[in-house]
């Protein structure tokens, strides 16, 4: 019989990337997969560390897994990603029912552990690949989705922005060549994937490590010439090595789509300073004029944090300010969360929960009146949407994204999955545009 696992992912595309390829790894040996947790043989839960919130969701299954180690004990229940990086072996101090604890380097080591667990039913901490150079995930074939798959092309991160644990939960920023990058884009277009997402937590400092003296907007050219992708996404961008360079790639290169994913963090140089984020408002400003400038109808998106160490009233109308004056398509808002070892847990988390509640509320009512005004003037207007895979539960309805990653859903009445069309837009509902199919293609 095939054991049966429950796979849970939190936290970011990174996340989602390896948990695909945790999936494929346990698929080769024999696994099977469910979405009921109280039928699995093997628990796991892919962990994000970033916010105290995101932890607190695992914290929170302790209860249900003790009742199912109690029912079941042969039951294996595991913590990957970045919480398991974390906390290490401390995790089964506050949570006995764990029997595994991987961080994100050594998950592609799963099966093994998986096997070591079973047989001599041993508690195992797997934590220290954290900076391994090769990221042993990356030769997992297998994509849980039809149209779009992620690669990553870097991972870790040297930045030290005060507030954020990644750089102790990824590691040091490791670049992969850019031949390998070629191989794999190039396998994926071959199977059929038309959207293909670039990965890392600051892709634009892609290359910085590497003998081959290439950067990122060098590492677009190659992938557009060589890779045969017909789309190339990328997420997230630093703003300071956000340069004339990339922008143009953006818009000379086919394949690459005009979305541009920058995070700002906040609108106040005060406070970007105490955040150690390595730009100015101005800075960024000056930047996002030059992207605007440049890939005119490019579209724009960005993480801001409210209620960070220290922020006064005025940083937070700076805030709204450039919310206002940069124009954001779309933006992810969090109120702050320390965290634990990161430089900022020594600054006073001064702002009252209260507060940091109502600056977000704000911020997301301002925001979203900005992005319905932004997308209300595509209304009459025609993009290139390629659909993704069709959901049963919504018959003749096709949902898709233009190549600045806006929603679209246009009623078809065939199927449209991995087929590119255009689309005339007729009406804005909050993210999602609607819109018909245009004739003829
Ligand atoms: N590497 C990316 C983002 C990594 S984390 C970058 O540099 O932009 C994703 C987002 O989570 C961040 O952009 C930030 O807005 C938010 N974030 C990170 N640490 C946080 C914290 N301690 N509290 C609240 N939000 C946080
Ligand atoms: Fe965190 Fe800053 Fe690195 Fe982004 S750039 S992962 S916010 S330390
Ligand atoms: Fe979370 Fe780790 Fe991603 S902390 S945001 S899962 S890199």
């Amino acid at each position: 019989m095939n054991k049966t696992v429950f796979l849970q992912t939190f936290g970011c595309q990174m996340n989602e990337r390896d948990s695909e390829g945790v999936k494929g790894l346990l698929l080769d040996r024999g696994y099977a997969f469910t979405p009921e947790i109280q039928d699995a043989e093997v628990i796991l839960f892919n962990t994000c560390s970033v916010r105290q919130h995101a932890e607190d969701r695992v914290f929170g299954r302790s209860g249900i897994l003790n009742k199912i180690k109690d029912r079941r004990p042969q039951t294996v229940i595991g913590v990957l990603g970045c919480m398991a990086q974390e906390h290490g072996s401390q995790f089964f101090r506050r949570m006995p029912s764990l029997d595994l604890v991987c961080g994100p380097g050594n998950i592609a080591d799963i099966p093994e552990i998986l096997d070591r667990v079973f047989k001599d039913r041993v508690k195992v901490t797997a934590t220290d690949k954290i900076n391994e150079l090769e990221y042993t995930m990356d030769q997992v074939s297998y994509r849980s989705h039809r149209v779009r798959a992620s690669v990553n092309i870097m991972s870790g991160c040297d930045h030290k922005c005060t507030y954020c644990i990644v750089p102790m939960t990824r590691g040091i920023e490791r670049s992969r060549p850019s031949d390998d990058l070629v191989r794999e884009i190039r396998s994926l277009a071959e199977r059929g994937f038309k959207d293909i997402l670039l990965l890392g937590q600051n892709v634009n400092c892609y290359g910085k490590k590497l003998e081959e003296g290439i950067d990122f907007a060098a590492l677009l050219e190659k992938l557009d010439r060589e890779s045969g992708a017909e789309r190339i996404r990328f997420t997230t961008s630093h703003p300071k090595d956000a340069n004339i360079k990339l922008f143009e790639a953006m818009r000379d290169l086919p394949s690459v789509c005009e979305h541009l994913h920058l995070p700002v963090q906040s609108g106040s140089t005060r406070m970007l300073k105490r955040m150690k984020r390595e730009h100015t408002r101005e800075w960024y400003l000056d930047r996002i004029a030059e992207y605007k400038k440049t890939v005119p109808n490019g579209s724009l998106s960005t993480d801001l944090i409210t209620g960070f160490s220290g922020e006064t009233d005025e940083d937070f109308e700076a805030t709204k300010r450039l919310l206002i004056e940069a124009e954001f398509d779309s933006a992810y808002m969090f109120k702050y969360s320390v965290r634990p070892g990161t430089p900022a847990e020594k600054l006073p988390d001064d702002v009252p929960e209260s507060v940091k509640h109502s600056r977000l509320q704000e911020l997301m009512e301002l925001q979203r009146s900005i992005s319905f005004a932004k997308n209300a003037r595509l209304i009459g207007t025609e993009a290139e949407v390629l659909f993704e895979e069709g959901k049963s539960d919504t018959p003749g309805k096709s949902v898709g994204r233009t190549r600045t990653y806006k929603r679209v859903v246009v009623h078809a009445g065939r199927d449209m999955e991995g087929r590119t069309a255009r689309v005339k837009i007729r009406q804005v509902l909050n993210e999602t545009l609607l819109g018909d199919l245009v004739e003829g293609v």
